[in-house]
């Protein structure tokens, strides 16, 4: 195991209702609530919150409009709000998107340059406002996590920040909220989680038994909850754990000890850079295709993923090792996910230019470290 230091300060505030108490977490009388394309509205959520923040008279300012893929330019719009109306704290109701587009204003705000640097350079965040969150959608991990994922939509490019600073100051999450989700985002959430745990469990770090079984117990529990929720949309019970599994899988605990990967997902951030498309459908078509490029790199790993999340055991590891990647493809589509590139009918692939700008900083991954030309192939790997 190698030395860590993990520190996740978020308060989780855990169950049904809770979004009534927004109001008692912020101290700051001037907020900036943000929010995506209107779910909230429909859901009823918007009108609880603002009762919250009206109960003990907080002023807010709205930014609403956030898009799945967070843009550059609705980040800087909020960055000129704050600035201009004194806010000194953002609370982000939504999704992954929403809370890392109230990160990026967060980091924004105190910093003179333009934002877009922050991403591109290696800049440290310094005093960011602090923000909180009402978790709609149980997939990114972002309402404990460090890091923002912004698009630039003008450099067809989607890159992250990351610090500690930026994990949220609270996390509200009532699993009832997620009852309105469509199912392909529910999915797209589950696969998403799921990757989390993957770029973890996959590692080349030795003795890190606590953490793999960890791993193992989150996959299966997703798995589990994921072949529930398609026919109990508003079960309660299903929506919880799969609710406290996206936290889980994205703080950091599941990581510690170990060298992470990472590859899978920059593989994908240039998909949703070039494409838009929904980050977890993404995922459900690269990380299989990673695993079949990768997996001879540790045979015993494969198997015993194999073995432990999906209960399969075979004549030699390596067949075991590619039946577990299978049942992963057949479980992805089971769900309503696409497991090809050509199921998401992305016209002209640009693989090529994809793996270049992929690897911009350098080769990526650490479980194995893969070149563009390893890149381009894991794309034709995710063809069909
Ligand atoms: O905009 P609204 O109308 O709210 O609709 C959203 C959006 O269209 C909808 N939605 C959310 N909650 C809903 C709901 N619809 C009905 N009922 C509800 N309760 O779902 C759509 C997707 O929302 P989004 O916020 O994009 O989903 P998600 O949480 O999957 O976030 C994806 C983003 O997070 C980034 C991804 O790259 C992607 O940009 N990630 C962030 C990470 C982080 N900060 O740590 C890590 C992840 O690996 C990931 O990269
Ligand atoms: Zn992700």
């Amino acid at each position: 195991m190698e030395d860590f230091t993990y520190y996740c300060p978020t308060k989780i505030i855990f169950g049904k209702g809770t979004e009534n108490k927004v109001g008692k977490e912020i101290s700051e009388k001037k907020i900036l609530l943000h929010y995506g394309g209107g779910s909230i509205k429909k859901s009823g959520l918007y009108d609880k919150v603002i009762a919250s923040l009206q109960n003990v008279g907080i002023e807010y300012v709205e930014l609403s409009g956030v898009v799945p893929n967070p843009r550059i330019s609705k980040v800087k719009e909020g960055i000129e709000i704050c600035r201009k109306q004194g806010i000194a704290f953002i609370l982000a109701v939504g999704g992954g998107s929403v809370i890392d587009s109230a990160k990026a204003i967060a980091a924004g705000v105190p910093y003179e340059g333009d934002v877009w640097d922050l991403f591109i350079k290696d800049i440290p965040i310094k005093n960011p406002l602090p923000v909180g969150v009402i978790l709609t959608i149980s997939a990114a991990g972002s309402e404990a996590s460090p890091s923002s994922v912004i698009t630039n939509e003008t450099e067809t490019r989607k890159l992250h920040i990351r610090s500690d600073l930026l994990r949220p100051k609270f996390a509200i999450m009532d699993p009832e909220l997620t009852f309105t989700l469509p199912k392909f985002q529910t999915a797209s959430g589950i696969a998403d989680m799921m990757a989390h745990v993957c770029e973890r469990y996959f590692t080349n770090t030795s003795s890190v038994d606590l953490t793999d079984k960890l791993c193992e117990a989150t996959l299966r529990s997703i798995i589990r909850n994921a072949k529930l929720v398609t026919n109990n949309p508003n079960d309660y019970e299903v929506r919880a754990n799969l609710m406290w599994a996206s936290t889980l899988a994205h703080n950091g605990l599941l990581g510690t000890g170990r060298e992470e990967d990472w590859a899978s997902h920059m593989i994908e951030h240039e998909i949703s850079a070039f494409y838009d498309v929904t980050h977890g459908a993404g995922l459900a078509v690269i990380v299989p295709a990673w695993m079949k490029y990768v997996y001879k790199q540790d045979l015993e790993r494969f198997a015993q993923f194999a073995k432990e999340v999906w209960g399969i055991e075979a004549a030699s590891k390596e067949e075991a090792a590619l039946k577990g990647i299978e049942e992963m493809k057949i479980f992805f589509r089971e769900i309503g996910l696409p497991t090809t590139l050509k199921e998401m009918e992305l016209d002209n692939q640009k693989f090529g230019e994809m793996a270049k700008a992929c690897t911009e900083r350098g080769e990526v991954g650490n479980f194995v470290k893969l070149s563009p030309a390893d890149i381009v192939k894991i794309y034709e790997l995710a063809r069909e």
